[in-house]
Formats: C-alpha cells, sequence, structure tokens
C-alpha cells in the first residue's frame, strides 16, 4: 500500500485542483490585446513575433505564421460560445468569428506562394468549416492548400518535402511538418480523395522511423536521398546542436502523433506521443519553465521558450483527452498545468502587445525574448481545453 502510495506521488508530483489554474489564461486582458492589435494590423500583415519592447512586427502573408492570428479570433469564438459574454472574460467587444473571416482574406493558398507549412495557414479554415460545412472559401482554400503540399511528397521517401533546396537530390523534412497532415485528413474528407490520407499515413511513418531517438527525443531536420530514400543526415537548424532537442521541435512531434491517433485510431501515433512526451516531462527543469532546447548550456543563462510551453501544454492535454486510464488522464493534465503555470509566471506581460514574452523565435539567429503569435494562440487554446474539462470556470 505504502509502495504503490509512494508510486503514485512519483509519477504524479502535482496535484491537480482548480485553483492552480493560471488565471491570467482566461483574463479579459487576452481578448482585449488581441482585438487591440487586429485594429492595429496593417492591410495584408500579420503579427508573428515582438520586438524587444512588446511592440508587434507586422509580416506579409509569405510568412509561415499567417494563419495563426485569424485562426486566435476563431479560438475567442469558441470561448464565447463555451461562456457567452461579458466584462469579466473580455470576450464581449467583438465579433470573433468575423473578425476570423475578415483576417483569413489575403492568406495565401495556391502552390505557387505556400510553401511547406500549410497546415498553419489552414487552421481558420478548419474552423470556419466546422462551423458551416457548406462554407465555399474554407472549403476551396483547405482543398488547395492540401494540394499544394499533396505536390510536395515523395513516393520513394515517404514525406512531404519542407525546404527547397539547391541540390534537388537533398531531400530535407523538419519534424515541425507533423502539423501539416490534419491538413490532408481534412481534405480526403471533403474530396474523397484517399491518396491525401495515404499520403499523412506515409509521412507520419516515416518521420516516427527517422526523427525520433530511442530515449522519446527528437532531430528537428532529417535530409534524405531523394534518388534513393536514404537518410543521409540527422541534424538541427534552431535547435541547439544536431544532437539535442529542440523543444519547440518535440512539442510539434507530440502534438502531431496526438492528432495522427485522433484521426487514425492506430495506437502506434499515441504510444510515439507518449514516449515523446515523457521525454519533455523528465527533461523539465525543476521550476518548470520549457527552455528552448532541452540540451543548451545552463551558462549563460538559456532563455526559455514560451511557445514551446504553450504548444505542448495542448499536446498534453490532447494526449490526456484520448487516454481512457485515470491515472494518465490526470498525468499529462497536470504537467500540462504545472508548464502553464511555470511559463505564465514568467511570461505573462500585462504592459506588453503580446499575451506571453519569452518566446524564442530562431536562437541560431539570435531571435529570442520576444511575444509570438503562435505562443499566444495555444495559451489561449489551452484555456479553452481546461474550460471543456470543466478544470476551471468561465469568468
Ligand atoms: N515551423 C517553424 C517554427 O516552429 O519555428
Amino acid at each position: 500500500m505504502l509502495a504503490s502510495l509512494l508510486l503514485a506521488a512519483f509519477f504524479f508530483p502535482v496535484h491537480l485542483v482548480k485553483g492552480q489554474i493560471p488565471s491570467e489564461l482566461l483574463s479579459p486582458l487576452g481578448p482585449q490585446k488581441i482585438l487591440a492589435a487586429e485594429r492595429a494590423r496593417p492591410n495584408l500583415r500579420w503579427p508573428q513575433y515582438t520586438n524587444a519592447g512588446g511592440q508587434w512586427l507586422w509580416f506579409d502573408s509569405g510568412a509561415w505564421t499567417s494563419g495563426f492570428f485569424p485562426a486566435t479570433h476563431y479560438a475567442l469564438n469558441s470561448r464565447r460560445i463555451q461562456c457567452g459574454a461579458n466584462d469579466r472574460n473580455g470576450l464581449n467587444i467583438a465579433d470573433w468569428r468575423a473578425l476570423g473571416i475578415n483576417s483569413s482574406r489575403g492568406l495565401p493558398l495556391d502552390a505557387s506562394k505556400v510553401g511547406h507549412d500549410v497546415g498553419f495557414i489552414s487552421f481558420p479554415f478548419v474552423e470556419e468549416l466546422a462551423l458551416n460545412p457548406n462554407d465555399a472559401t474554407a472549403i476551396r482554400s483547405i482543398n488547395s492548400l492540401a494540394s499544394a503540399l499533396a505536390g510536395r511528397f515523395s513516393e520513394r521517401v515517404g514525406c512531404t518535402r519542407s525546404w527547397d533546396t539547391s541540390d534537388p537530390t537533398q531531400f530535407t523534412v523538419i519534424i515541425d511538418n507533423m502539423m501539416n497532415l490534419e491538413l490532408l485528413f481534412a481534405s480526403a474528407r471533403l474530396t474523397g480523395n484517399q491518396n491525401l490520407r495515404n499520403i499523412a499515413v506515409r509521412h507520419a511513418d516515416t518521420t516516427m522511423a527517422n526523427h525520433i531517438r530511442a530515449d522519446g527525443g527528437s532531430w528537428h531536420v532529417i535530409d534524405y536521398n531523394s534518388t534513393s530514400g536514404n537518410v543521409i543526415r540527422k541534424r538541427t537548424a534552431q535547435g541547439y546542436s544536431d544532437s539535442s532537442t529542440w523543444t519547440r521541435g518535440q512539442s510539434w512531434g507530440i502534438y502531431g502523433f496526438a492528432n495522427m491517433y485522433r484521426l487514425t485510431g492506430d495506437v502506434k501515433y499515441l504510444d510515439t506521443a507518449r514516449r515523446m512526451a515523457r521525454f519533455f516531462i523528465n527533461n523539465l527543469p525543476s521550476d518548470g519553465v520549457v527552455p528552448w532546447d532541452f540540451n543548451a548550456p545552463l551558462n549563460p543563462t538559456r532563455p526559455a521558450d514560451s511557445s514551446a510551453a504553450a504548444l505542448v501544454a495542448n499536446a498534453l492535454l490532447l494526449i490526456a483527452r484520448q487516454e481512457t486510464d485515470q491515472g494518465q488522464i490526470k498525468y499529462w493534465t497536470d504537467n500540462a498545468i504545472r508548464i502553464l503555470n511555470s511559463i505564465t509566471r514568467v511570461a505573462w506581460k500585462a504592459n506588453w502587445q503580446s499575451l506571453l514574452s519569452n518566446g524564442t523565435v530562431h536562437k541560431p539567429q539570435n531571435n529570442q525574448n520576444t511575444g509570438t503569435v503562435y505562443g499566444d494562440y495555444y495559451y489561449l487554446l489551452a484555456g479553452n481545453e481546461l474550460i471543456r474539462r470543466q478544470l476551471v470556470s468561465c469568468p
């Protein structure tokens, strides 16, 4: 009995109580800041990250992040559906769905304009389709983005290509692209084209075979030979070193594999998500603040990455949603809440335009300590999921 209690204390170090969920997740300041940014947004520009003073920098539609801001409006629309709108939750100040539709206008859709990160661009259209399954713009956009992605698939490699390279035999794939696969399923449902679903499964299987280390960590980048399909090199681009684990990449992987389980029911994807998630949790520092790379040296101080923290919290909650064992549900949920608490403590910035600071966009390019549009998006989504699970009440 004592042994099992001790074991439980070891595996469930955080006791889940409603009061431990940071109130900032549901603060009216969130919607207020998003609306202020929408009003300040220049025509056909979208926020991506902030400067060191917390002011948004604006990017054109070619940026990989342009879909996140419209998707954030849809996240607030979902919260309004969950909670209603009042002064305490700040959701009364806008028609979030209308803003989502409006700020989706001008997103790139065809193969000549989009690169590989199309899943992120598709987010607002997937949201609109869920609200209105006949929406012609959403249907056209999803099908167009999926077809652009399918055009990057190599039967020989078993993946869609990430960056274009000057040497056509070099076929580069980043773990981030696990986030594209839901788009292929969405388009397969709309069109009946099962080839899109098959591409998603092949991409996930090849990524599972080559990107994930035996200990559950991951490589950011795999270079394949496009003729033979063989792996040429395993390396990083945004992480600390070729043998390190870049936390945002790890988080994209956890989310992507947990989502593949949701989409296919194939338990090997859930097992991979769990393995990567355990690695993530076991490598967190004692304060729970997600560093930008688990293997980056501690001196000088290694920056955090609030975007990886907000993203992985959602990934853990997505695993929790699909577990049946109560202990496992609690384990993933507790760790998600612990990570959200830690990042809120260091990165919630009332006087910044973004919700969070301490994002690491690209450390090797010295782009860190910023707000990020994707970190804010996943932070709000985590709040929605905790409301849905009735772990926190709407303000
Ligand atoms: N996909 C780019 C990033 O996570 O930075």
